[in-house]
């Protein structure tokens, strides 16, 4: 496979209005029309270039949709508010009521409310099924199916899906393969694969500094213009938009995606190997011992690595608390939600980002109280890391397999 994300991104070349090396950032919400005729035009959708309202669409927005499109290989792009955003507005965007979705068990938390708590109020119903099962996806399909979604790498149990028989599985049923590719930006590009749309939190590895929400949605010219319309559009009349500044920001960290993700996939790599050869509970894509290692291997764009998540299993949630505050004591990460920051954080999800999902289903799942997701930081002497992280689960007694 040639296709390379970092180099698509790299060749995208902007002027900001001033001859600046960045695009300038539209801070308007509104846009004049010197002839009315053209803003009728523009709300019919009938003329290019012309900006109207914000909401629909902004410079600073396009020109950061652009970048996800041409990271993603897809035609287009629409960045939101946040990853829910995106994906709450391209479920809604497909489904209508009586619609069924296949998804994957094992997702966000939130994604999983949305689908199990929220979507069925307006008669939309998920069958949430083991996404490694292709058996069980095709069987799970009937007449109302309109989506399969799931993770490209799932969270938190670092399921791989396969994405090259899920969009066959897809085509057959004339149905859209949506996957939500948060975890392994760079590493996988679900379209290249036969994915219809992408999504992205871009909260996460995207931009990479904590610092502000937001997701993208990729996918066709078609689709994309459909989520904006004015009249029928999820992501126009949902309103989920994202403000220039911080689609301004976005983009200028995207530039360094490259650099951090082989960071991240190293570090985690090296951790993993080191506490899997201690005989700790670990889960890496990377491992020989992943149930989907060698799947990864023939998807991934391989410069990025394995990714920067790694779980590791303390045991019980008690024993997974005291480790957590000891790290963060110990300054090797902090306690908290979320990932893709340049220093390592980490949480149980079982209570914490996958608290949505009921226990019984924890269980079936196979996500346990003591599982800690750690999102593994960009730490220069990871060595050392490791020897602290070492010490910190001897003093607190981890089990070993
Ligand atoms: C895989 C995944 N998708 C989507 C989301 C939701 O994104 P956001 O918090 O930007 O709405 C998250 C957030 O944790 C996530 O981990």
């Amino acid at each position: 496979m040639s296709f390379n994300p970092a180099d698509n991104i790299q060749d995208l070349q902007y002027f900001g209005e001033f001859g600046g090396v960045n695009p300038s950032i539209s801070d308007s919400s509104t846009y004049t029309f010197l002839a009315a005729k053209s803003m009728i035009d523009t709300f019919e959708g009938n003329l290019e270039g012309c900006y109207l309202y914000s909401r629909h669409t902004s410079p600073s927005n396009l020109y950061l949709g652009q970048a996800l499109a041409a990271m993603e290989g897809t035609e287009a792009a629409n960045v939101s508010a946040s990853g829910m955003g995106s994906i709450s507005s391209v479920l809604l965007q497909i489904c209508s009521q009586g619609d069924h979705i296949v998804s994957s068990r094992t997702i966000y938390g939130g994604t999983y409310a949305f689908l199990k708590n929220f979507t069925p109020k307006f008669g939309i119903n998920t069958s949430f099924v083991d996404i490694t099962n292709l058996q069980k996806v095709k069987e799970s399909i009937t007449e109302n199916t309109k989506v399969l979604f799931c993770e490209s790498i799932s969270n938190p149990l670092l399921e791989v899906a396969n994405i090259l028989e899920l969009s066959k599985i897809a085509k057959e049923n004339n149905l859209k393969l949506v996957i939500d590719n948060t975890f392994s930006p760079l590493q996988i590009s679900p379209a290249v694969l036969g994915a219809d749309v992408v999504i992205h939190s871009l909260t996460k590895f995207i931009n990479g500094t904590s610092d502000t929400v937001g997701g993208v949605i990729c996918g066709s010219n078609e689709f994309i213009e459909s989520l904006r319309n004015v009249n029928d559009g999820a992501s126009m009349l949902l309103g989920p938009v994202m403000d220039s500044f911080r689609s301004a920001s976005i983009m200028k960290n995207m530039r360094t995606l490259h650099i951090r993700m082989k960071k991240h996939s190293e570090n985690a790599m090296f951790l993993a190997e080191r506490f899997e050869a201690d005989g700790y509970q670990v889960i890496y894509p990377g491992l020989q011992k992943h149930p989907q290692f060698e799947l990864y291997k023939t998807m991934y764009n391989k410069e990025y690595g394995f990714g920067g998540i790694l779980t590791l299993d303390a045991g019980s949630l008690e024993k997974a608390d005291i480790l957590m505050e000891l790290m963060q004591k110990r300054n090797l990460g902090y306690l908290a939600v979320s990932l893709g920051f340049y220093k390592t954080l980490f949480n149980a999800p079982g209570t914490a980002t996958s608290s949505e999902i009921p226990i019984e289903e924890q269980k079936n799942m196979g996500l346990t109280d003591g599982l800690i997701r750690f999102s593994i930081g960009l730490d220069n002497d990871i060595e050392r890391t490791y020897e602290e992280m070492k010490n910190c689960l001897q003093e607190v007694h981890i089990a070993m397999k």
